[in-house]
């Protein structure tokens, strides 16, 4: 049985093969830095054999920001201090942590972060709707020095290693689909690869560089986005045959974009919940509730993939036969027994879970008890929703 033995990938040390994937907090304060209730959140999580932990997405620079304000930022030195206290706090219970570093590029709204939204194109998302201003080339390197900064205050705040989010839409997504992606640079599509990962390996090259090749990075890709005329199967071998030529440290597998959020945490889709909370749905005007219902049912759940066991495991399996690099799925994973199945067929190397842990930091102890146990997660993504209340994530069912 593999589900509770250690694992060891690039040096760390991970106590069983259940991780936490990384899951938006909202714990910090309007700068960025962390608060005590997100140290304390974090503390439990450790406290309860969790295999390691991967944390939310903190930006690498204001340009980046969600548009939730309680975000955490690792964009500035004066931080290191504060994750220090995050890292060792986590380090005392024997657990490793990955920060997970993004930038969202066109999902956010410029009002929040204060400055215009950039992205790879011009091109809208259909979500946030931002008027989007392309990076001019000589920014993009901008951009590449301060994920590089970002991962240099990672390391000197006691991080294991980092994790860059190149999945769900967010900036170095937007950059490696050809939806989206229309530059005419060196960082558009590479036409043998159907795909534009100039700028994710710009980023690794030049960490490597400055933070040496033995700092761990962990790299969250999408394994589709629900449209194969832009994204297919033969695109997501590309990106798994980059990942494995520029040897990344482990690879997770998630799927999507924001453009449909419902298929990255895939359950119900709480339309009530969405137009009293959502800041682009919500409203007290009777004629535009119905309206912004009916493009919730008519459009977003057009597009939505209903909920499965393990629902991205497919992608892991396919990239096992692509790489020897450890591979992470997320998705879906709501007891022991389908984490085993996943682990012991050789179609992923460690399982990561989100909602479940929101549900219950000490879901891997209970599954060390009970073969039998089952997540009290209902995936009926209330938390999920939350996250753009401006409330810190937390279940809503228990
Ligand atoms: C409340 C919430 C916050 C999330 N925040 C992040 C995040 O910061 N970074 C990320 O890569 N994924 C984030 N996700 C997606 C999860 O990591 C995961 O990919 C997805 O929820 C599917 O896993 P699950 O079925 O175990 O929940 C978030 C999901 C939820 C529900
Ligand atoms: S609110 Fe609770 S039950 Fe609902 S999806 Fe989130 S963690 Fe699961």
């Amino acid at each position: 049985m593999k589900i509770f033995q250690s694992v060891n990938i690039a040096g760390i040390t991970f106590r069983n093969r259940i991780i936490r994937s990384a899951t938006y907090e909202g714990m910090c304060d309007e700068k960025g830095f962390p608060t005590a209730r997100y140290y304390a959140s974090y503390e439990t999580l450790a406290k309860a054999d969790v295999g390691g932990i991967i944390t939310g997405f903190a930006y690498v620079s204001k340009e980046g920001r969600a548009m939730q304000s309680a975000q955490a930022g690792i964009d500035a030195p004066d931080k290191i201090p504060f994750f220090r206290k995050l890292t060792d706090r986590i380090h005392r219970y024997g657990c490793p942590v990955i920060l997970q570093i993004a930038h969202t590029g066109r999902q956010t709204i410029g009002h929040v972060t204060g400055l215009p939204v950039k992205g790879a194109s011009s091109k809208r998302s259909v979500y946030f709707r931002e008027k989007t201003v392309p990076y001019q080339t000589r920014e993009i390197y901008g951009v590449i020095n301060k994920f590089t900064d970002a991962v240099s205050y990672a390391r000197e705040a006691g991080f294991d290693g980092v994790q860059i989010h190149a999945a769900h839409g967010y900036l170095v997504h937007q950059f490696l689909l050809p939806g989206n992606n229309n530059r005419k640079d060196e960082f558009g599509i590479d036409p043998e690869t159907g795909i534009g990962s100039a700028f994710l390996e710009g980023i690794i090259r030049s960490v490597r560089k400055r933070c040496g090749s033995d700092y761990p990075v962990f790299v969250k890709v999408s394994g589709g986005i629900g449209d194969e005329k832009h994204f297919n199967i033969d695109r997501f071998t590309s990106l798994i045959r980059i990942l494995n030529r520029i040897q990344v440290d482990a690879i997770e597998i998630s799927y999507g974009t924001m453009d449909n959020p419902f298929n990255i945490f895939r359950g119900e889709m709480p339309v009530n919940l969405i137009l009293a909370k959502n800041p682009f749905f919500k409203t007290h005007n009777p004629v535009r509730k119905l309206l912004n219902k009916a493009i919730i049912d008519l459009w977003f759940r057009k597009r939505t993939l209903p909920f499965s066991h393990g629902y991205n495991l497919q992608y892991a399996a396919l990239a096992k036969t692509l790489t020897d690099i450890p591979v992470i799925v997320v998705g879906g994973f709501r007891n022991p027994v389908e984490i085993e199945q996943a682990l012991s067929s050789g179609k992923a190397d460690m399982v990561s879970l989100s909602r479940p842990f929101v549900a219950e930091p000490d879901i891997v102890l209970k599954m060390k008890n009970d073969w039998n146990y089952q997540s009290l997660c209902k995936n009926c993504n209330y938390c999920a929703v939350m996250c753009d209340s401006g409330e810190p994530t937390k279940c809503y069912k228990f």
